[in-house]
């Protein structure tokens, strides 16, 4: 087994990719990565917002490493130099192969994983071998029976189950060597994104991954928050799979309500308070400015009906009207959509004040998002749909008979189209304005057009399911059908009770203040522990972010949940500060054993047999497997499930794998087995998007 890896690695040559996303500027507020154009003919004005000074800047966004390789193997989508679990597939293939007269590749792809350790590593569904004429369980038996001795595997039939357990004492040395060796970038497997597995020359395959996409000057609410959150985790699992990821916020910052906002700042705004805290002041602004036109709204609906009543009975209406066209003259509504029409007119100083609110908003979103390790490449937004796409789009939407007139406005009855659950779509209104819909469909042009993407994720709530089906719909109406099936809804359900502990509206920021409050409080509870913590401040704010962020990620994307403060912020159960005490931990007894980490490789592993060290490291063994997994269920829960197990097993082993007071030889071979569960723990906390803390 030794030998078989050394000659493998001499074979393979192993690429290291490191930091792709990291080297952005980071005051570029509209970022013009691969874009060949800000759509809008008026973004190219300079920005008006201040540069970020340095101070507050936000920390760098903390990069993804990967690992690429430029093996080949018979078997596809296999990868020995980076995945040791395909080393024993090829095995299991190529020793049932000979022995029983199945072709090796059939089996291989037939390997699965299992749900526990004690079903095996790896289990063989022999019906899924389709061989005639024998009963599953027997021909298992069988094929058991036949497996030749092996240095790697012991085969055991369990009914139609052919189970592989991976012998421990090579499986130790390998799987050791491996993530001391890749370090942050075990798991990884660049080759995965390649455009053509065989021939690397032809690039990586480009995703688009649409997320968080707030509306400004409105709350971020619990929606955005998971979009972010999952949208986040998306984003690093295609990198650490080796796509080309273009993280892009498509933000509500166009209609009607900017005029109203902006005619609001002339009346409620405040310069400075603006600059301190953009977000705020923008939504306090609203609220007053909608207020007001609360009050006016009754008068002008009352007059309406009056009027409406009056005809009916063929009565003079002509001076209510007069009445009735003053009040709506002067009326805040009416003159945010004047507002906003001059902007649509493309108005340089209407332009030039919404975009400074933009502009502000996002630098202030920037922060905020960098908290949770997150960075956009492009801040786009309803703002930036061209006329001249919709347009074509709706005419191409005409031409084509898909759409139809409809009491003055444009509309897509879907049922005429055989999707009757999509009902019936405006796509123009009587006014002749676009909608949210309509500016979707110009998005997607554009951006297949400036991206060429192979695939493009929108993480968008469930209470959005309809939008984006009519959306994929549409755009396979319209003859792009290619394109639509390029296109995925990452859906997800509500959370229910987030609010913050006043009780008032919810910014991301608050909702993160809130939560670190809380945890510092929690963490105040352990005075030895909270008085050895260097910065108690910032690792309450971690703790807290990653309490937020594992609630989240808990379950099943399509469940909702209850934000409940007092669960998150536990350190019993499966919960962000516990997943954080077993990487701290791990760090604790790295930094105490004061040995070189350097020095691992050369430890005696062979000390490493009791069951606990065995089922850890068949634990880490799976690690590459559960990222490709993931790139299959697309659910972040499928990391953390596999984090916890593995913490689980971790802390129940403690007391029989002492590392102080060991001998010397048996402290350094569980030291390289705790440095190796740091390892995995740090790299699946990254691709959840978490900053994994040293102390706590
Ligand atoms: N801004 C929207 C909202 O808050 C979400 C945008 C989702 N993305 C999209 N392409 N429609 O509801």
């Amino acid at each position: 087994m030794g030998r078989m890896l050394i000659s493998g690695a001499q074979r393979f040559s192993t690429t290291l990719l490191k930091s792709i996303p990291s080297c952005r500027p980071q005051n570029n507020l509209l970022s013009l990565k691969s874009h060949p154009r800000p759509f809008r003919p008026f973004t190219t004005s300079v920005a008006t917002a201040p540069a970020m000074s340095a101070a507050s800047l936000p920390a760098a966004v903390e990069s993804l490493s990967l690992h690429t390789t430029s093996e080949t193997s018979k078997f596809p989508n296999s990868f020995p130099s980076l995945n040791p679990v395909d080393i024993y597939r090829g095995h299991i293939a190529e020793k049932l192969g000979e022995a029983a007269g199945i072709e090796p590749e059939k089996i291989y792809s037939r390997l699965q994983w299992t749900n526990s350790l004690d079903k095996g590593d790896l289990v063989l569904p022999v019906p899924s071998l389709q061989i005639k004429g024998k009963k599953p369980a027997e021909l298992c038996e069988e094929l058991a029976a036949k497996f030749p001795e092996s240095d790697l595997v012991t085969p055991n039939a369990f009914g139609p189950h052919l189970q592989f357990f991976f012998k421990p004492a090579p499986l130790t040395k390998t799987v050791i060597a491996q993530i001391l060796k890749d370090k942050t970038t075990y798991g990884s497997n660049g080759n995965q994104g390649l455009r053509d597995p065989q021939d690397p020359s032809k690039g990586r395959k480009k995703i688009i991954v649409e997320f968080s996409s707030p509306n400004i000057a409105k709350p971020f609410h619990a929606g955005h928050l998971r979009s972010t959150i999952i949208g986040g985790f998306l984003a690093n699992l295609y990198t650490v799979l080796g796509w080309d990821v273009t993280k892009m916020n498509y933000l509500g910052d166009w209609g009607k309500q900017y005029g109203l906002l902006a005619n609001g700042y002339k009346k409620f705004g405040d310069e400075e308070k603006l600059l301190k805290d953009p977000i705020n002041h923008l939504f306090d602004v609203y609220v007053k400015i909608n207020a007001i036109v609360s009050e006016q709204d009754p008068a002008i609906k009352e007059l309406k009906e009056q009027i409406k009543t009056k005809k009916e009975k063929s009565e003079d209406v002509a001076e209510l009207e007069t009445e009735l066209a003053k009040l709506v003259d002067v009326s805040e509504d009416e003159k945010a959509r004047r507002y906003f029409k001059s902007m649509e007119d493309g108005d340089a100083d209407a332009l030039a004040l919404w975009r400074r609110f933009r502009d502000l908003s996002i630098a202030k979103y920037r922060e905020t998002y960098a908290r949770l390790n997150i960075d956009f490449d492009v801040y786009s937004g309803e703002s930036q749909i061209k006329q001249e796409s919709m347009a074509s789009a709706n005419e191409t939407l005409t031409k084509s008979g898909v759409s139809e007139q409809s009491e003055g406005a444009v509309i897509v009855d879907f049922v005429k189209h055989g999707a009757k659950k999509l009902g019936k779509a405006i796509i123009v209104r009587k006014d002749g304005t676009p909608l949210y819909l309509t500016r979707d469909i110009g998005a997607i042009l554009e951006r297949e057009e400036a991206y060429h993407f192979d695939k493009m994720i929108y993480v968008v709530a469930a209470q959005q399911d309809l939008h984006l089906a009519q959306l994929f719909k549409i755009t396979e109406l319209m003859g792009y059908k290619d394109l639509a099936s390029r296109c995925q809804h990452i859906n997800f359900g509500m959370v229910r009770g987030m609010s913050t502990r006043k009780g008032t509206v919810k910014f991301l920021d608050d909702i993160l203040r809130d939560v670190a409050d809380k945890m510092h409080e929690v963490m105040k509870k352990n005075e030895t522990k909270y008085e050895q913590i260097e910065n108690p401040v910032e690792t309450a704010d971690i703790l807290g972010i990653t309490s937020v962020m594992v609630q989240d990620m808990s379950g099943k994307r399509i469940n909702g949940y209850d934000f409940n403060l007092d669960a998150m912020t536990s350190f019993e159960g499966d919960t962000g500060p516990y997943l954080q005490y077993a990487h701290a931990r791990l760090c604790s007894i790295v930094r105490k054993a004061e040995l070189n980490v350097e020095d691992l490789p050369t430890a005696n592993l062979d000390l490493l047999t009791e069951p606990h060290a065995v089922d850890l490291i068949r634990q880490l063994a799976s690690w590459p497997d559960v990222v490709i997994n993931t790139s299959k269920t697309l659910e972040p829960t499928t990391i953390l499930t596999y984090l916890f197990r593995m913490t689980h097993i971790l802390s129940s082993g403690y007391d029989t794998l002492k590392v102080v007071g060991s001998e010397p030889e048996v402290k350094k071979a569980r030291l390289a087995l705790y440095e190796c569960a740091r390892q995995v723990l740090h790299n699946g906390m990254r691709i959840l998007g978490l900053t994994p803390v040293k102390r706590m």
